[in-house]
C-alpha cells in the first residue's frame, strides 16, 4: 500500500489544494456515477476547507455526505465534529438533507455505532475520505492500543470508549471501513504532528497507518513537518 506524501509551504496552499482535489473527485463521481460520497474528518484543521467549500461550484444535489467519527455529546454541543461541519459548510449549501448522515452519537457509543453500520450498509466504495492526524498518530477515533478494526469482519462503525484525546466515548468508522474508498487524504498541519509523521515515515504501527486502500493514501502535509524531529 503506497502513502503518496504532498507537501504545501504554507497551510493556505495546502488547503486550496484540498478544496480543488475535493472538488475533483466529486466531478468525476458524479460524471462517472452520477453521484458523490464523501466522508469528512473532525477536528479543527479541515475548518478553513469546509468554509471554502461553500462557494464551489458543484451540483450540491449529488453530494451524500458521512461522517468518519463522532463524539458522544448532543447534536447541537460545540465539540461535535457533525456541528463544526454544519456551522462551517453544510447549512450554506444545498445538499439534500436526507444526504447528510451524521452518526447519532448522542445515544450512546454503542447504539449509535450499530446505527451507524446499519446505515451504511449498501452504501459500496465511497467516493472519497477525508482524515485528520492527532499527536499520537490517531485518526478518526482510532486510538493507540484499541482494535482499529482493520480486518474485513470489523463493524462498519465501532463505539470507542477511554479515548484520550476528550470526550473519551466516541464512534469511528473502522479502519476496514475508511479503506473501502475510492481515494483516501489525510490533512496534516500544526507542530503537534511532528512527531506523528516521523512515525508514519518510519514505519510504525500508528492507528493512522491501519487505513489501507487499495489505491493507497495521499497525506497533505506542511512541509516542515517533513524534517526529523529536533532540526529546524
Ligand atoms: C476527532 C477527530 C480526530 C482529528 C485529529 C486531528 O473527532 O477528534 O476526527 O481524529 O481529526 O485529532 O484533530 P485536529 O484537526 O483538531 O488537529
Amino acid at each position: 500500500m503506497s502513502c503518496r506524501w504532498h507537501s504545501y509551504s504554507t497551510t493556505t496552499e495546502l488547503e486550496a489544494a484540498t478544496v480543488q482535489t475535493i472538488l475533483q473527485a466529486a466531478r468525476s463521481a458524479i460524471s462517472q456515477r452520477g453521484g458523490f460520497h464523501i466522508v469528512l474528518a473532525g477536528g479543527n484543521t479541515p475548518r478553513k476547507v469546509y468554509e471554502s467549500l461553500r462557494s464551489a461550484d458543484t451540483d450540491w444535489s449529488s453530494w451524500h455526505v458521512y461522517f468518519g467519527d463522532e463524539r458522544c455529546l448532543p447534536p447541537d454541543h460545540a465539540g461535535r465534529n457533525s456541528r463544526m461541519a454544519a456551522q462551517a459548510w453544510l447549512d450554506h449549501v444545498a445538499i439534500p438533507r436526507a444526504q447528510i448522515h451524521p452518526i447519532p452519537a448522542e445515544k450512546g457509543a454503542e447504539t449509535a455505532a450499530a446505527d451507524y453500520t446499519q446505515a451504511l450498509k449498501g452504501i459500496g466504495q465511497f467516493d472519497l475520505v477525508l482524515l485528520g492526524l492527532g499527536e499520537d498518530g490517531h485518526t478518526a477515533s482510532l486510538f493507540p492500543h484499541h482494535d482499529p478494526g482493520d480486518m474485513p469482519d470489523a463493524p462498519a462503525a465501532m463505539a470507542v470508549h477511554d479515548a484520550p484525546k476528550p470526550p473519551p466515548d466516541r464512534v469511528s468508522l473502522s479502519a476496514f471501513r475508511l479503506g473501502a474508498a475510492r481515494q483516501v487524504m489525510f490533512l496534516v498541519t500544526g507542530e503537534s504532528k511532528r512527531q506523528a509523521v516521523q512515525d508514519w515515515r518510519n514505519g510504525m504501527d500508528i492507528p493512522a497507518a491501519a487505513i489501507r486502500p487499495a489505491g493507497g493514501v495521499d497525506i497533505y502535509l506542511e512541509a516542515g513537518l517533513l524534517e526529523s524531529a529536533g532540526k529546524t
